[in-house]
């Protein structure tokens, strides 16, 4: 498809889109009355500006079922995320959405370098999280044979992939760390194993993981991304052959990044928050989802057609403010993955002794690591976070195997400060 194509196909799913929200979910009628739009003040795709931002304070306002824009016995399936505080976020999807999603995410396990045939080991968690369901059904549509794992079990997961003898695995990256150290500790080579393509998403992760990963196994990582207020995993993907930010399926989600303070849209290339809008959902359309996440759009390379998304660096909800500085956990990831001491598992405490705020890095040593050298890739990575941040925080580097490990979405950040 050309890009003039792609353009027409996407002004005229999101006008249909538009009327649709619309007319059948009472909060869109309130919000476009309010601002004083109507669908049909959207005559290009620029236009999609003057419409009101959704948010995810909106989808808990209408808890459950309050953003369903088609009738209830439409309705094939619920998913939904728990979020940390307060009640989940539930979305719905029709038949025909279903069998979108599935076809989104068929075409990310091929970009992936997944292929008819191919056996996928979903360890991503089933249930209503979109993981693990949302992965099975793109296998599937793709001609894979899936093994529906499941997060959780570790042993059984690595007894499973010694003998089924998958080729890919699809998981987030930090539940795949515990999975990395289960291989060892059975005494299995994780270099060894039949799995040649990882597909990992759901939560943020470096280039400094995916070597750490690609190294470990002998496999190529390529990142996955969605969210459930938008569909769910399968949004945008990374290309196996150029490994280089996610193309965004473009004929399904419209992206627009914009300033998170003032709201307005920014260019191509400019760092700011992603906004999606759905073009072809019935069930839960969305208008402008604010999805938190920080990333900048960049124009497209192994699918041309299509824009790509950077790697996302960290959600505004992630974001530690440290003494007036910003500081995502990615930011740490980096640094610790460097260290040859450091084991890539860590966590960020904070705390608020004499009411200043101090941030203190746990960090597991690596197998076999000294007192010496432990203590000296404490005090560099002192170093690298004050040169390459901005501020200081402590370093308590532990010894293997006793830090919480993940068996899903990771929490990095633990915050102890007494709230006033
Ligand atoms: O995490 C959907 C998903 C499942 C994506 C499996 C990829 C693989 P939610 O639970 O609604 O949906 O969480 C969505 O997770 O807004 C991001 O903050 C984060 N996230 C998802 N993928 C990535 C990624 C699923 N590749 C939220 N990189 C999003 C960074 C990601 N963050």
């Amino acid at each position: 498809m050309k890009a003039s194509e792609l353009q027409a196909v996407q002004l005229e799913r999101l006008q249909w889109t538009l009327e649709h929200a619309y007319r059948n979910v009472p909060l869109y009628t309130r919000k476009f009355d309010e601002a004083g739009v109507k669908p049909s003040d959207c005559r290009s795709l620029a236009d999609l500006a003057k419409f009101p931002c959704t948010t995810k304070h909106d989808l808990r306002e209408n808890y459950p079922f309050g953003m369903f824009a088609v009738p209830q016995d439409q309705v094939r399936r619920i998913h939904a995320s728990s979020g940390t505080t307060g009640k989940p976020t539930v979305v719905g999807y029709t038949e025909r959405d279903l069998d979108t999603w599935a076809t989104v995410m068929a075409r990310s396990i091929e970009a992936a370098g997944g292929r008819p045939g191919h056996k996928v080991h979903v360890a991503y968690g089933y249930g209503l999280f979109t993981g693990g369901l949302g992965a099975h059904y793109g296998a599937e549509k793709l001609g894979c044979t899936v093994i529906p794992a499941s997060g959780g079990m570790t042993a059984r997961q690595v007894q499973l992939i010694t003998d089924f003898r998958p080729e890919i695995i699809m998981v987030t990256p930090t539940y795949l760390l515990t999975l990395l150290d289960e291989f060892e500790r059975q005494g299995v080579d994780p270099r060894s194993t039949s799995l040649k393509i990882g597909i990992f998403g759901a939560e943020p992760w470096t280039e400094q993981m995916r070597a750490e990963i690609e190294e470990r196994m002998n496999i190529d990582a390529v990142d996955i991304y969605g969210l459930s207020e938008v569909m769910g995993p399968g949004v945008a993907q990374e290309c196996v052959e150029t490994k280089d930010g996610l193309h965004i399926w473009e004929d399904h989600f419209y992206p627009e990044v914009i300033d998170p303070v003032d709201e307005t849209v920014l260019g191509e290339g400019e760092r700011g928050e992603l906004l999606f809008t759905s073009l072809t959902k019935e069930a839960l359309p969305i208008i402008r989802y604010r999805t938190r996440d920080l990333t900048r759009l960049l124009p497209g390379t192994a699918r041309p057609e299509f824009r790509r998304m950077e790697k996302v660096t960290g959600r505004t909800d992630d974001m530690i403010i440290l003494r007036g500085v910003n500081l995502f956990p990615t930011q740490i990831e980096e640094i610790v993955l460097r260290a040859e001491a450091l084991a890539p598992h860590f966590q960020l405490v904070l705390t608020r002794p004499e009411r200043m705020d101090h941030l203190t890095v746990h960090v597991e040593a690596r197998e076999g690591a000294t007192a010496e050298q432990r203590a000296a890739a404490a005090a560099e990575l002192v170093r690298e976070v004050k040169d390459s941040v901005g501020v200081t925080v402590d370093v308590s580097v532990v010894d293997p195997d006793t830090l919480e490990r993940s068996m899903g979405k990771m929490r990095r950040v633990l915050d102890r400060r007494e709230r006033a």
